[in-house]
């Protein structure tokens, strides 16, 4: 499979990953349910982006860096949300998607991978 195909099916799998986890959230699952998509969106999402910085290596992508903290920041985010889940009661439940952080990572994969898209469709790889 090509890195940009490879990407793209990396890329459609985490959205059905974070939309069920916020159809979970906003439907009021129970939170244990909640947490355990969370996980999963992380690990994945974790996985992901190890992955497209080896293809941006590979392709000699100039913003690798820029792009590379953006990961960590959203990785970071995500973390720190999860963290702070186990502290907030119920009736904060709803105040989820002011502080939503998994929307930032779908927004990240929208427009900033794009970017990443374009640049190794007109590249290609390195081998
Ligand atoms: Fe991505
Ligand atoms: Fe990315």
């Amino acid at each position: 499979m090509s890195g940009v195909a490879e990407i793209e099916r990396q890329h459609h799998e985490l959205v059905g990953m974070l939309n069920k986890l916020n159809d979970a959230a906003k439907h009021d699952k129970p939170l244990e349910m909640v947490e355990h998509l969370i996980d999963e969106v992380i690990a994945y999402t974790s996985f992901h982006f190890a992955a497209e910085e080896h293809i941006m290596e590979q392709s000699g992508y100039a913003e690798i860096e820029a792009h590379k903290e953006k990961h960590r920041q959203l990785l970071h985010d995500a973390l720190k949300f999860k963290e702070k889940l186990r502290y907030i009661g119920e009736h904060e439940f709803v105040d989820w998607f002011n502080h939503w952080p998994f929307a930032k990572i779908h927004a990240h994969i929208v427009y900033a991978d794009r970017q990443v898209e374009d640049h190794i469709a007109q590249h290609g790889l390195n081998n």
